[in-house]
């Protein structure tokens, strides 16, 4: 799929081809030539209308010029080439004997069904066969091996089933064998090694057992081998050695065992090679990038021994090493020289030794040190600060000491620093405040001292703090209350006094937090603005009063709440606030804890072995899914994203969960209504954002051809200001878009901070309301049927580096249970609806430019334009005259930015008026984005608008 694309390769030999069919065929006769139009038609009457529709110009008798098909000289068929055409349907009624002369059969990517007919093999002259990415099943012909002239052959992302035929040891032509993502089962046949001209070998992702067999050390021309995510058992040939043009060879995630052979040193071309997920023992082979080519090196999580390679000391071409997880040892002090293209290492569950190196800070391109769970002593370098690339940084479990260095706030692109569980002391720097795009500050289980820095309260980013269990003193900070997007809140186990400061309460996205083992006091009224709090520990401290009335301190035990001075509250094992005056028998008392306790922890053990089963169960299946990721990486793949994926596509599955470790919180970006949002660097280096799915999709909904053809669509579609969707992923675990990764964020986030409002000055405002407007014009006007968003708002406007606006979401509202908690009647976010949805369910057009006009009413006005919509639908129904309106409205622009100027703020009244347009209340009067868009290019041009467009544009 990705790294070898058959067709591609095809393309090129065509000319080639052709000769050869000039030679060959060139007296077909009439009657052949009528014979396969029939043999096509009748094919074409086998398949559902659909597909009919899409061959329309399947009639007649001369096939030469229908879609997809081409004729060589002579006028016999000659290639077939029907890829995303959207067919479906079987493979049953084509006459395949009535089609000799075909060089090329492409029918990837389309829904055919049922299985591949023997008679295939009928196709003599075939050079091509590529039914990829489709649905075919059952097992595949031994006939294949008939093929004589195959070169290319691809059946990978089908449901194709049983072994695969020994008798593609016949296909002596062959050049890549691609029959990846299937569930194909038994051994790997012997007799592949028998093709002397094979190049690529891609059998990852099937259940495939047995021992790889020894017979594949005599393909001398491959160059790529992928096995990953297979059953495959026994050692790793000694033969594999042989295979002197390899550069990718790939056995991640399979039960292979044993010593790694010392003959694969011998490949000197590696790029890639990947031994994770196996029961691997003994040394990594110390020789590995013995010919300086090496890339991607990965051997986690297997029982690897000794020490770091040697020859990876000098790897100057290493991207990306991965060897957590194993039981290596050894001093890894100055391992490692200064290597410029080292991106990514991860060294986290081992047992090595020695110091922190300074040398770390000379690596230009790392993103990634990883080192967390080892025995390294000594202190956090200042050199680190070099390091400027520096994204995610994991020391943790280790024995450090020292303090953090100012020097590591010079690293203004980390979002990940966790250093929890080591022995650092001193404060808390005030400077940290500059590590802005901190997302996961972990300190605890140290020994830091002082107060807890206001100034934590700037990292606005933060989804997650921990400094607990150290000896910080003093008041929680009042700016800490902030962090908005802050989900997980940790103080537990310091010396903190005095009361919960009042705007910790604001703190609405918290999920989690622990105050426990402090010495705070006062009362817990505070929090209760934590709506989405679902987790929390207040216990061991001088806490008094009735508990908040929201509703995670309404489920919850006594636990979270014990050894406090005075609470009160509903929880068995607490006074009830009314009886604390009350005088009751402290036997009473007992009594009743006893009887509500009981059940309570027969549930709560119930509840706990439930946990553990799922838990347990998540853990056997996920073995083997870590560091999938690098599989796919390929040297010459200049992008590993598929367009769609909604069910082939397992492997782009586990790159995501493997980039995003298992959804783990620390690469959380923001939560919304459908879901949580994580930012995944893929292997190559691409930035994407994943959107996981709170509730999987109802099943039965997306097997239906129309939510599949559709997401199709969808990832089809390439505008500028639309963010490209990558693809869909289903999966009884869990669901998940994957899109393009804007790095400046939502503009509701942007328009909350002072400082990039201000940043994002008129001229950029404006051509975000019209990067929106085109979005939106193009979709509704340039796509057939047209596509509606749904659910404009700020939220789903983001913007990149340059702040050109992207919107996000595209037609996917639809499909997409909002929150329950939400509204749940029709996708939109309140606030921004157009006011008919409220008695209709049907979302249309008219209701997306409503949308978009309280959007950019509200990136003039630098907030949401509240009340004014509705005084807009009041004033409208009264007939005032717009002119007024506008004026009006003026007064509400963005007082953080100096007054619009000429020649902007014509474009800003423009803008002011065409959004009162949209914001009509009869979605008729409501100007098309069409319109719209037109309206706003023309007031860039000629300074004002026109009263008669105007009127124009509200009929
Ligand atoms: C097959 O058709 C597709 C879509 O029309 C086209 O992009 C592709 O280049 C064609 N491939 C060959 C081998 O002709
Ligand atoms: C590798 O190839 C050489 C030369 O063809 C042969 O002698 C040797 O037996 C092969 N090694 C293995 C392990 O198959
Ligand atoms: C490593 O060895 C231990 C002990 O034999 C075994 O339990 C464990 O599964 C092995 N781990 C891996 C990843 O092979
Ligand atoms: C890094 O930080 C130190 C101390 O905070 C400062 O003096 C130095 O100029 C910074 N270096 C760079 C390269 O920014």
């Amino acid at each position: 799929m990705v790294f070898t694309f058959p067709t591609l390769l095809s393309m090129k030999l065509q000319p080639l081809s052709l000769l050869l069919v000039m030679y060959f065929c060139a007296f077909a006769t009439s009657s052949e030539i009528a014979s396969e139009a029939n043999a096509l038609l009748k094919w074409k009457a086998s398949l559902d209308n659909h597909s009919q529709a899409s061959l329309s110009s399947w009639i007649g008798n001369n096939p030469c010029n229908w879609l997809g098909i081409a004729c060589d000289v002579s006028s016999s068929v000659s290639n077939i080439n029907l890829t995303r055409v959207g067919l479906r349907g079987t493979l049953q009624s084509l006459n395949f004997s009535l089609l000799p002369n075909i060089l090329i059969l492409n029918m990837s990517y389309n829904s055919l069904s049922g299985s591949i007919p023997p008679q295939i093999d009928a196709l003599s002259n075939l050079n091509t066969l590529d039914l990829s990415t489709n649905k075919l099943f059952g097992s595949i012909p031994n006939t294949i091996g008939n093929l004589s002239k195959l070169q290319y052959l691809n059946l990978s992302a089908n449901g194709l089933s049983g072994p695969i035929p020994n008798e593609v040891g016949n296909l002596k032509s062959l050049l890549t064998f691609d029959i990846f993502t299937n569930n194909l089962s038994g051994p790997i046949p012997p007799s592949l090694g028998n093709l002397p001209h094979l190049q690529s070998i891609h059998i990852f992702e099937n259940q495939l057992s047995g021992s790889i067999p020894s017979t594949l050390g005599n393909l001398s021309k491959l160059t790529m081998l992928s096995l990953s995510s297979n059953k495959l058992t026994g050692t790793i040939p000694p033969s594999i050695g042989n295979l002197t043009n390899a550069k990718v060879i790939c056995f991640i995630g399979n039960d292979l065992s044993g010593e790694i052979p010392i003959e694969l040193e011998k490949l000197t071309g590696l790029e890639c090679l990947q031994l994770a997920d196996n029961n691997f023992i003994g040394q990594i082979p110390q020789n590995v990038c013995l010919g300086g080519n090496l890339k991607f090196f990965t051997a986690g999580n297997n029982n690897f021994t000794g020490q770091i390679p040697e020859s990876l000391r000098k790897c100057y071409s290493l991207k990306r090493l991965r060897l957590q997880q194993n039981l290596l040892s050894g001093d890894i002090t100055d391992f490692f020289d200064v290597l410029p293209n080292l991106n990514y290492i991860d060294l986290s569950d081992n047992s090595f030794h020695g110091q922190v190196s300074p040398k770390w800070g000379k690596f230009h391109s790392l993103t990634s040190l990883m080192i967390s769970n080892n025995n390294l002593s000594g202190v956090i370098p200042p050199e680190l600060g070099g390091a400027f690339n520096l994204r995610v940084l994991h020391l943790s479990s280790n024995h450090l000491t020292g303090t953090i260095p100012l020097e590591l706030c010079n690293l203004t692109y980390l979002f990940d620093l966790l250093i929890s569980n080591n022995s650092l002391s001193g404060n808390i720097p005030i400077k940290i405040s500059s590590l802005q795009e901190l997302k996961y500050l972990e300190l605890g289980s140290n020994d830091f001292t002082g107060l807890i820095p206001g100034q934590l309260g700037d990292l606005l980013n933060l989804l997650s703090m921990d400094l607990s269990q150290n000896r910080l003193e003093g008041n929680i900070p009042l700016e800490i209350g902030s962090l908005d997007y802050l989900t997980s809140l940790d103080l537990s186990g310091n010396l903190l006094s005095g009361t919960i400061p009042p705007t910790l309460g604001g703190i609405q996205h918290l999920e989690r937090l622990n105050l426990s083992h402090n010495s705070l006091s006062g009362g817990l009224s505070s929090l209760e603005g934590m709506i989405s709090l679902t987790s929390f520990d207040v216990s061991y401290n001088q806490f008094e009063g009735p508990l908040p009335n929201i509703l995670a301190f309404q489920n919850t035990t006594i636990d979270t709440l014990r050894n406090n001075k005075g609470l009160c509250g509903n929880v068995s094992g607490l006074t009830p606030c009314t009886l604390l005056s009350g005088k009751k028998s402290h036997n009473h008392v007992t009594k009743k804890v006893l009887i509500s306790v009981l059940p309570l922890s027969l549930a709560i053990l119930m509840l706990a072995l439930f946990v553990f089963g799922v838990w347990y169960h998540l853990r056997q299946n996920s073995k083997k899914k870590q560091d999938q990721a690098t599989d796919l990486l390929s040297p010459r793949s200049p992008s590993l994203l598929l367009p769609m994926w909604s069910f082939g596509g397992k492997m782009m599955f586990e790159n995501i969960i493997e980039a995003t470790e298992y959804f783990d919180d620390k690469y959380l970006i923001g939560v919304g209504g459908q879901g949580r949002v994580y930012k995944a660097l893929l292997p190559t280096g691409e930035l994407v954002a994943v959107k996981k799915l709170h509730s999987v999709p109802d099943g039965e909904m997306l097997n239906q051809k129309a939510f599949t053809s559709e997401i199709q669509a969808l990832t089809e579609i390439r505008h500028r200001n639309i963010v490209k969707l990558h693809g869909f992923c289903s999966h009884s675990q869990y669901s998940f878009l994957v899109c393009e990764f804007l790095e400046k964020g939502d503009v509701k986030k942007i328009l909350k901070d002072d400082e990039q409002a201000i940043a994002l000055d008129w001229n950029k405002r404006v051509d975000i309301v019209k990067g929106v407007a085109n979005a939106l014009c193009y979709m509704h006007h340039d796509c057939s049927p047209p596509i509606v968003h749904r659910d404009i708002s700020s939220k789903n406007v983001l913007l990149d580096s340059d702040d050109v606006a992207h919107v996000a979401d595209f037609g996917t509202a639809k499909f997409l249970n909002p929150d329950s908690s939400n509204w749940t009647s029709f996708a939109g976010t309140y606030g921004y609806a157009a006011p008919e949805l409220a008695y209709t369910m049907e979302a249309n057009e008219k209701c997306d430019v409503y949308s978009f006009g309280v959007f950019a009413l509200e990136i003039l006005f630098g907030e949401h334009p509240g009340d004014v919509t509705s005084s807009l639908l009041l004033s409208s129904s009264s007939t005032m005259t717009s002119t007024l309106d506008h004026m009006s409205l003026m007064v509400k622009l963005d007082e953080r930015l100096p007054h619009p100027t000429s020649p902007i703020d014509k474009e800003v009244i423009s803008i002011v008026k065409i959004a009162i347009a949209c914001l009509t209340e009869s979605p008729r009067s409501r100007p098309t984005m069409e319109q719209v868009a037109k309206e706003l290019a023309m007031s860039s041009r000629s300074s004002s608008m026109s009263p008669q467009t105007h009127t124009e544009m509200k009929d």
